[in-house]
């Protein structure tokens, strides 16, 4: 099939609107206005027709909820069993922003503290981590800071950071409050901060639109400084030939 078969085939049936987005929030601080009009996309992986790909990894303790949160965002599944992720799996998610179509690469890594040291192996050349913890595992809290200094060691200081504190429906067997989390993110430099549910699904989608938006809008930007360069450089450049040879060449010129 092709792309475009394959987009319009899954657009009507798949794709979730900020308005729906909008009714399930509980964290009141938690703002969600998109920048650019958002929808998240059900498409075959081996879709081609993208604008642009990134890179983004899961990272947190072992049974925090990364492969929900990452099964819940691609396949709308939730598993009730724990099967600790061994090394780690890509999976691949589409979003629809600002009318162009993005992928990104998911990297579900393995928490087990024996493996640790493989997931290192994974940072490079990551655009954004997500770094979870699990809102009933204090020690889950407590390790963030090992995996923050794991990132910074193995990957640029620019990677972006999104924290998340899964498993907000245990919300009865909760041990770190919304401001606890809040204020970790706020203190590290995170860009932003999420409590979720992999098992009810909330939050989850937006968290990745979200994190869309803010990726395509440095995508945007970086495009156009690139442009700027090239043009001021052809500039120059015709500059330089009027005044060695008198004729620019047709090339640049
Ligand atoms: P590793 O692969 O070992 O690093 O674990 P992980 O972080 O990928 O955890 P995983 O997604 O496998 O989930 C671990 C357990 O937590 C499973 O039994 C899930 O069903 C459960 N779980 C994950 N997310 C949620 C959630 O939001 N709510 C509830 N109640 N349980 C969850």
């Amino acid at each position: 099939m092709k792309n475009e078969e394959i987009y319009e085939n899954n657009k009507q049936n798949n794709l979730i609107n900020n308005s729906k987005l909008g009714k399930n929030n509980t964290n009141e601080n938690n703002e969600y206005k998109y920048k650019y009009e958002s929808e998240v996309l059900n498409l075959s992986p081996e879709f081609k027709d993208f604008e642009a790909n990134f890179k983004i990894i899961v990272i947190g303790n072992s049974g925090v909820g990364k492969t929900c949160i990452t099964n819940q965002a691609v396949s709308n599944i939730f598993i009730n069993n724990h099967q600790a992720t061994i090394g780690m799996e890509i999976f691949t998610l589409f979003l629809k922003i600002d009318k162009k179509i993005i992928k990104f690469q998911i990297w579900d890594t393995c928490g087990e503290e024996t493996y640790r040291s493989l997931v290192t192996n994974f940072y490079r050349s990551t655009s954004l981590a997500i770094l979870v913890y699990s809102i009933d595992q204090r020690d889950s809290f407590r390790e963030l800071d090992l995996w923050i200094k794991e990132l910074r060691l193995n990957n640029s200081p620019d990677t972006k950071l999104v924290l998340v504190g899964n498993k907000l429906d245990l919300e009865n067997n909760r041990q770190i409050q919304y401001a606890e989390g809040k204020k970790f993110a706020d203190d590290y430099g995170f860009i932003d901060f999420f409590e979720t549910s992999a098992k009810t699904g909330e939050n989850i989608k937006r968290m990745f639109l979200k994190i869309g938006n803010i990726l395509y809008d440095e995508y945007i930007k970086y495009s156009e400084d690139a442009n700027r360069k090239y043009n001021t450089f052809k500039e120059n450049k015709c500059q330089l030939r009027r005044k060695t040879k008198g004729k620019p060449k047709k090339k640049f010129c």
